[in-house]
């Protein structure tokens, strides 16, 4: 009794005037409140800028091809006769899940991950039907006919020479595994580092198998030696034309960060309206992932050769994968996995984009995300992430901000289509960047890399149909759990195009 009076005690108070308020009419008004702004909200989410999207999307008859849900039915192939009982002895046989196919270099499915050769894109003898479509995870050819390599890359649109430029990891070398030759100490870090706290159940035999899965892949971390930044250049962004290795390793100096035993990957490059410069970002690691900088080059041309100037732990913390950003108003951004990778920082570059200022927040704190890729729509700010399991893939998330420096939103899986395993591992690949496809306001390239750890060189691009528009299915942290934003979308396909009439072609 005593602490229920009590409780009524606290709860009634004071009006001006000296009238009592009773705790049900504040709480009512509250409610009233929220409802009202509840619908305002609804309201402006039907009338706004989203439902145009969608109408004149929906007004072109290739984009219901793009926003189409296309099935997989992956069968997983029976275990194999030829093991031998001794084997099947020493290891306790486990249920076989797509996974293990997927990570498998014997796996009777490689080559529907890995497609040969044979089935290669070609777009200098692709012509007539079967131009400007993609193919999800084959190997894509350029104009002189070789797999282009431009792994965990980012495309510049260029409005001087009115062309895109794709600058990726160049990985046309061997892999080794690094750890034959890294501490043990460094690799136990990477698994303490790698090892996300929030892992989507039932699409893998549970927790203590998938832990098993990164663990391996973690200490079998495939290296291929730094050979530098290719570069490739197009009109379409279909058929792409090598343009050479744009920053390349170092040859001589042991001590020089671009040395080839080094990391050097998710190179970015962006233009300066300010010095007439283009600046290309990159993570720059030693081989057991202890350096954790950002590297900063230049160069007066897109096409290069970038000058390297050095690198350096961004405001003082570990940096490891990272993007930048260029808003509309010229400010650059950059994002960076930090503590460790728990955590992403974002802060905006100095004016010449040669350096980070001085502020930074750090955002989806506690989230072990990485692989960031930004684009904005119509004033909002939307991220896709990866989580952290080295090569092995993993969920994809999308996220939202009304101010780049956050608060971030976490909206959820944008995968559709595939099958369950396809959107939990974001088709087998990871996010790397998001291309805005002009005259289409709300439709965007996904571009993902499906890396393959035993052959990093043979690593495939995942490019969908990304698309903002509809509310979005998950409640909101910072919102009342309000649907303030759009669903981000990636819809699988086997093969798809841009719409005709898309500025580029
Ligand atoms: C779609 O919207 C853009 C601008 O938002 C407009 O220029 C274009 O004409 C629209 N297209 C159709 C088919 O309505
Ligand atoms: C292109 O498609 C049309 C209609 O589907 C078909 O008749 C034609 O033979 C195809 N051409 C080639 C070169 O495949
Ligand atoms: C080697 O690289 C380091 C770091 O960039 C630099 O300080 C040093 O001057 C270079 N040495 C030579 C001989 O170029
Ligand atoms: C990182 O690896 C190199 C060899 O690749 C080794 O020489 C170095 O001591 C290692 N650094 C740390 C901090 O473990």
């Amino acid at each position: 009794m005593r602490i229920r009076n009590k409780y009524r005690k606290s709860t009634t108070f004071r009006c001006n005037a000296g009238s009592r308020c009773s705790t049900s009419a504040i709480v009512w008004s509250l409610v009233g409140c929220l409802l009202m702004l509840h619908f305002y909200l609804l309201a402006r989410h039907k009338d706004g800028v989203v439902g145009e999207i969608q109408l004149n999307m929906s007004q072109h008859p290739q984009f219901r091809e793009l926003v189409a849900v296309e099935e997989e039915n992956i069968q997983i192939p029976p275990p194999r006769g030829k093991r031998s009982p001794r084997a099947a002895k020493r290891r306790p046989k486990r249920p076989t899940t797509i996974i293990d196919e997927f990570l498998d270099e014997n796996s009777q499915l490689r080559n529907m991950f890995f497609p040969d050769k044979r089935t290669a894109i070609d777009p200098m003898k692709d012509a007539g039907n079967d131009s400007f479509y993609y193919h999800p995870g084959r190997i894509w050819l350029d104009t002189e006919g070789n797999p282009i390599q431009a792994h965990g890359g980012g495309v510049l649109y260029d409005q001087r020479s009115r062309t895109y430029y794709w600058y990726g990891e160049y990985k046309d070398g061997p892999t080794y595994h690094t750890h034959k030759r890294a501490p043990a100490r460094s690799v136990i870090a990477l698994i303490r580092i790698c090892v996300p706290p929030m892992i989507p159940k039932g699409w893998i035999d549970g927790w203590k198998d998938l832990r098993s899965h990164i663990s391996v892949q973690v200490l079998r971390r495939g290296k291929v030696d730094l050979i530098g930044v290719g570069c490739y250049s197009s009109k379409d962004l279909w058929t792409w034309k090598n343009e050479g290795i744009v920053l390349a390793a170092e040859e001589i100096n042991q001590t020089h960060d671009l040395q080839k035993s080094n990391v050097l990957e998710r190179p970015k490059v962006i233009y300066n309206e300010r010095t007439g410069k283009y600046v290309m970002l990159m993570h720059i690691d030693d081989a057991n992932y202890t350096k954790a900088s950002v590297g900063v080059a230049v160069s007066d041309y897109p096409t290069g050769p970038f000058d390297y100037l050095h690198s350096k732990r961004p405001h003082g913390f570990d940096s490891r994968d990272m993007t930048v950003f260029k808003d509309d108003n010229g400010v650059a951004y950059l994002v960076y996995s930090s503590a460790d990778n728990s955590e992403l920082h974002i802060g905006p570059l100095t004016e010449d984009y040669l350096d980070v200022s001085r502020v930074m927040r750090r955002i989806l704190v506690g989230q072990h995300r990485e692989a960031p890729a930004l684009f904005k729509l119509q004033g909002t700010y939307y991220m896709i992430t990866s989580g952290c399991s080295g090569w092995a893939p993993n969920e994809a998330l999308a996220h939202a901000a009304e101010s780049i420096m956050g608060p971030w939103e976490t909206m959820g899986n944008p995968c559709v289509g595939g099958s369950k395993v396809f959107r939990h591992t974001t088709f087998f690949a990871q996010s790397t960047f998001v291309i805005p496809v002009p005259g289409f306001p709300g439709s965007y390239i996904f571009m993902a890399d499906r890396w393959n750890p035993t052959d990093l060189r043979d690593s495939r691009y995942v490019w969908l149909p990304l698309i903002v528009g509809g509310p979005a299915d998950r409640p909101l942290d910072y919102n009342f759990g309000f649907p303030l934003w759009s669903r981000v979308s990636i819809y699988w396909h086997r093969k798809w195009r841009l719409p005709n009439g898309w500025s580029g072609i």
